[in-house]
């Protein structure tokens, strides 16, 4: 049963719920909108915050319990002292969530402070429950019906009434619907998500909000020249899938935005094959794509007033007796040859010919978001994507709209230096640049192939999964560039 959202402005003590979660600040004692739910705990929430059992810090969390009808249970949840942000709300949102899947109540109520949360916080409040309680299940056992707990299937939200807070709203659960099939696709391994896979979620996202969908396989692909990206797919007999939704919401003739993501459903590193200790973590290596149809999902349900283009490429990076190899030259859809150094920088490589392919729809700007090195992660580590474009403005509304959303970026240089780096003897190009600066030379590589149009290239190789539980959310898929997507384009929806 998925996870159904509400909007409601009833007084808290007049709600009729297993778990009512208050999120608090270090500076709050109980909010008057709370003190006749307080009368009816006994006054267990004011001595609870006179007594400082609960002190409103990040992460805090202190359960009450209630009676049988009403609010049955209340839960404060600490935002600490942080101005309000989305991103705290949605934070102290997913905190709630985790502890209500543990708890085992099908519903929970939310508000923050005395239930006056403005547009932003409640945005984040919606996307922060759908993140802590989301969950892949499919491919384990239920536990025997005795120890089954519920699963979180109803959340509202306790906000003002307003057409501000509506709008907030439905962008918060469109962004949340986005990030679970970016989520759902992250998880799924290697030989449940296959490019195919891409397929039908494309459709079906396309169904739904009455987009286009286009279907390329490997013989349209060759037709196309595409013998950048098809180098990467010799290793597999898996077809290869260039997959494109076209969302028409803006005038006809208005350029798109158009969006791209990498989906290498998994990613051995082919004949330069990866070392064996966390390859499985190369699952997540179609990430980009995933965050690509994530969006186009919640631009749908927004039906946001804009042209905005989809375009995922997706196969697998295998090693086989006819896989590309080292030293092996290709040649891309624009003519530029690559001359292939390490078969594990496949990435760039699929991307190349979806931003040849990509100009045919005039794009106003095309953003790519790829898990594509490394050494992003030794970088940036995993709180910042890398933002890189030779388009300072075109970085800039990028960079914006991911502080917005909660998946900050950070820019890196472009500089012309650093293409020296990918100068080959015998082709156009090489596709690495070894390994200093190995996320410069890589956006430099995508640059070659982006002809008369901004271009923002995103690098979230270190944010868009984690390794570690990180409170909260757990390990796994994080719906990173879900947010930043849907936010860049509702900005230029609005201008
Ligand atoms: N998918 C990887 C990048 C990656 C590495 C993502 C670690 C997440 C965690 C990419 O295809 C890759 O293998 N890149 C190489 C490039 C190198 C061969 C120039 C890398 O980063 O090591
Ligand atoms: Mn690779
Ligand atoms: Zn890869």
């Amino acid at each position: 049963m998925p996870l159904s959202f509400s909007l409601s402005h009833a007084a808290p003590a007049a709600v009729d719920t297993p778990l009512l979660v208050v999120v608090l600040s270090p500076a709050s004692a109980v909010p008057d909108a709370l003190l006749d739910l307080d009368r009816q705990l006994g006054g267990a929430m004011s001595r609870s915050v006179s007594r400082r059992d609960f002190r409103g810090g990040r992460d805090e969390t202190l359960l009450l319990v209630g009676g049988d009808a009403g609010v049955q249970r209340v839960l404060l949840v600490g935002r600490g002292a942080a101005p309000l942000t989305r991103t705290v709300a949605r934070r102290a949102a997913a905190v709630a969530a985790r502890q209500a899947s543990k708890l085992g109540v099908a519903a929970m109520h939310l508000m923050l402070d005395g239930g006056d949360a403005d547009a932003n916080a409640v945005e984040g409040l919606v996307i922060g429950a759908a993140a802590g309680s989301w969950s892949y299940l499919d491919l384990q056992t239920p536990p025997p019906e005795k120890d089954r707990r519920a699963r979180l299937e109803a959340v509202t939200v306790l906000a003002a009434d307003s057409e501000e807070i509506r709008a907030a709203f439905a962008a918060g659960v469109a962004v949340a619907e986005g990030q679970a099939i970016a989520k759902r696709l992250g998880q799924m391994p290697g030989n449940y998500c296959t490019p195919d896979t891409f397929v039908e979620v494309g459709r079906d996202i396309a169904e739904r909000h009455g987009m286009a969908l286009t279907v390329l396989g490997r013989a349209e692909m060759t037709a196309r020249g595409m013998g950048s990206f098809l180098c990467v797919a010799q290793g597999t007999s898996q077809e290869p899938r260039l997959v494109t939704l076209e969302h028409r919401g803006g005038p006809e003739g208005q350029q798109p935005v158009v969006l791209i993501g990498k989906g290498l459903c998994f990613d051995t590193g082919g004949i330069s094959i990866k070392p064996a200790p966390e390859m499985e973590w190369m699952k997540f290596d179609m990430s980009g794509a995933g965050g690509v149809m994530g969006a186009m999902e919640a631009i749908g349900r927004l039906r946001l007033p804009i042209n905005v283009v989809g375009i995922i490429g997706s196969t697998t990076n295998m090693p086989s007796g006819e896989a590309v190899k080292p030293g092996d030259v290709v040649r891309a859809s624009n003519g530029k040859t690559i001359e292939i150094i390490n078969t594990d920088a496949e990435g760039r490589l699929v991307l190349a010919d979806l931003l040849v392919y990509a100009k045919q729809f005039n794009p106003a700007i095309a953003i790519d978001a790829a898990t594509l090195t490394g050494a992003i992660v030794i970088g940036l580590g995993h709180n910042a994507v890398g933002v890189f474009s030779t388009d300072q403005g075109a970085a800039n509304e990028v960079l914006a709209a991911g502080q917005a959303a909660g998946e900050p970026g950070w820019g890196m240089p472009m500089w012309e230096d650093y293409r020296e780096q990918i100068k080959s003897d015998v082709a156009d190009m090489k596709n690495t640049g070894g390994r200093a600066a190995g996320s410069i030379t890589a956006a430099l590589f995508l640059q070659e192939f982006v002809d008369g149009f901004p271009f923002v290239h995103l690098d979230v190789a270190g944010t868009a999964y984690s390794q570690s539980d990180l409170g909260w959310i757990p390990k796994g898929p994080t719906g990173t560039p879900v947010g930043t997507f849907v936010e860049f384009v509702r900005t230029r929806a609005r201008q």
